[in-house]
């Protein structure tokens, strides 16, 4: 398996360009199995999970076409065809490797009337369980019946009717499964305490290109009136918010300056806004934001939540840069029970981390020190490299397949600001 070899101690200074967002185009993919005319993504990511997507879509016999982009360009566009469905199964195999595999029940449903999705099983960020997709599929008209391990789901009378739901907790991945379901409903749906993310967002600006009635975009009631066909469209991805802020911290950790080009300031706001607190110049404009430090860091209390709250996918990459703040600071993690495992990495690269139950306490510290080191998730992944950079000596990270699941060309995005990183293959 390929590691990733970096030198800690250079500057970052100079400009990354901000790829489409990873967890907004893994809802967008899923809404091609609503209409059996062509959906053109702009700006997809080129990604692991991407891939895994794409590939999870010719199941069901809708087609994929990528267009010629250089290979040396960022982000690529695809077209799915989805004529007609051939197969409503997400089998086991590809839903255990990517959990946003559920996104295709709501549309299947909504299309084909029916749907077979395997369980998705454990996750390294706690137990996610997909109770609330299930019932909100439920409240919208569908029978559901859990056996050999899948999610069977169907109809009665051919098409969803429509209904009332209210999250009892927000949920991105519900709210979307939700909304991608209620699009071809017969009657009207109203969705209540619904997640306000900004790939939500760009969710429903798609559907209503593709000639959805949505009201409230934005917001966390919705009304869905349910029309009889969708038609295609071309539509590009929003910039993916969570590589900004990570990009964010890396510059801010090295005393660098860094310009993200496309990011949006104003999804980025809570990241922005924790980020200023710690003592790092963000400035924001139509198309980028720049971050500036100087070296010195102060310390932060900061809690996950729900958008407009802190994003709980920066949390780990924050944690790296407060290992560097003068003082004391204090993580809360409400959205995962067991979103932590970065921290004995941290620890060992000589980072000072106590933690008790979804509370981390940081105390910074003036050094620290390259190791090897590994990650169970993405994010988690991500903040060992942000800490990489400031550390002394050589790191080197291992399981970088998380990485390639969520950072498009992780290596070269920070290798042209100045970052001393290589990927090497197993010998
Ligand atoms: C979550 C994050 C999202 C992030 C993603 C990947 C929030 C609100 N959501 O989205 O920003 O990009 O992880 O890291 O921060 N839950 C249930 N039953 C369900 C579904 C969820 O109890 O059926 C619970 C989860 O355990 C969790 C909370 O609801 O505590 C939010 O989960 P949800 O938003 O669904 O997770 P993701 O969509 O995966």
């Amino acid at each position: 398996m390929d590691k990733l070899r970096i030198i800690g101690g250079h500057r970052l200074s100079g400009t990354i360009p901000i790829s489409g967002a990873k967890n907004a185009a893994l809802t967008l993919i899923p809404c091609a199995l609503l209409t059996d005319e062509p959906l053109t993504l702009r700006n997809l990511p080129r990604l692991a999970d991407i891939d895994g997507f794409q590939h999870l879509m010719t199941q069901f016999g809708v087609s994929v076409n990528i267009a010629g982009k250089r290979p040396e360009d960022f982000g690529r566009v695809v077209t799915f065809e989805a004529t007609r469905l051939t197969n409503t199964v997400a089998p086991y195999d590809l839903v255990r490797k990517m959990r946003a595999s559920i996104l295709v029940l709501g549309p299947m449903l909504a299309r084909a009337g029916e749907a077979t999705v395997s369980l998705p099983g454990g996750c390294a960020i706690g137990n996610r369980p997909i109770d609330l997709h299930l019932k909100a599929m439920e409240a919208l008209g569908a029978e559901i019946e859990l056996a050999q391990g899948y999610v069977r789901a169907h109809c009665p009378d051919g098409g969803l009717p429509g209904g009332d739901f209210t999250f009892p907790v927000v949920s991105v991945g519900a709210t979307e499964n939700a909304l991608m379901a209620a699009v071809l409903a017969k009657g009207p749906t109203r969705l209540s305490n619904a997640a306000r993310e900004p790939e939500i967002v760009d969710l429903c600006n798609l559907l209503t290109a593709m000639g959805a009635e949505i009201e409230g975009v934005g917001g966390s009631d919705l009304t869905i009136h349910g029309v009889d066909r969708l038609n295609g469209a071309t539509y590009k991805v929003m910039p993916d918010r969570i590589e900004a802020g990570s990009y964010a911290c890396a510059a801010a950790i090295t005393g660098g300056e860094v310009r993200l080009e496309g990011a949006d300031g104003e999804e980025m706001g809570a990241t922005n806004h924790a980020l200023r607190n710690i003592g790092v110049e963000v400035e924001a404009d139509k198309r980028g934001v720049t971050v500036r430090a100087d070296g010195r860091l102060k310390a932060v209390k900061l809690s996950t939540a729900p958008y407009p709250g802190l994003a709980t996918d920066m949390q780990a990459q924050l944690m790296a840069l407060l290992c560097r703040a003068e003082g004391t600071s204090v993580l809360n993690e409400t959205i995962f029970e067991n979103r932590y495992m970065h921290v004995p990495e941290l620890n060992r690269m000589g980072a000072h981390i106590e933690t008790n139950g979804r509370t981390a306490i940081v105390h910074g510290v003036d050094q620290l020190t390259g190791a090897e080191v590994m990650a169970t998730d993405l994010r988690a992944s991500m903040s060992l490299v942000i800490a990489a950079l400031a550390a002394q000596g050589e790191t080197l990270v291992r399981r970088i397949y998380h990485l390639d699941r969520g950072y498009e060309r992780l290596e070269e995005k920070l290798q042209l600001v100045g970052a001393e990183i290589e990927r090497i293959g197993d010998d």
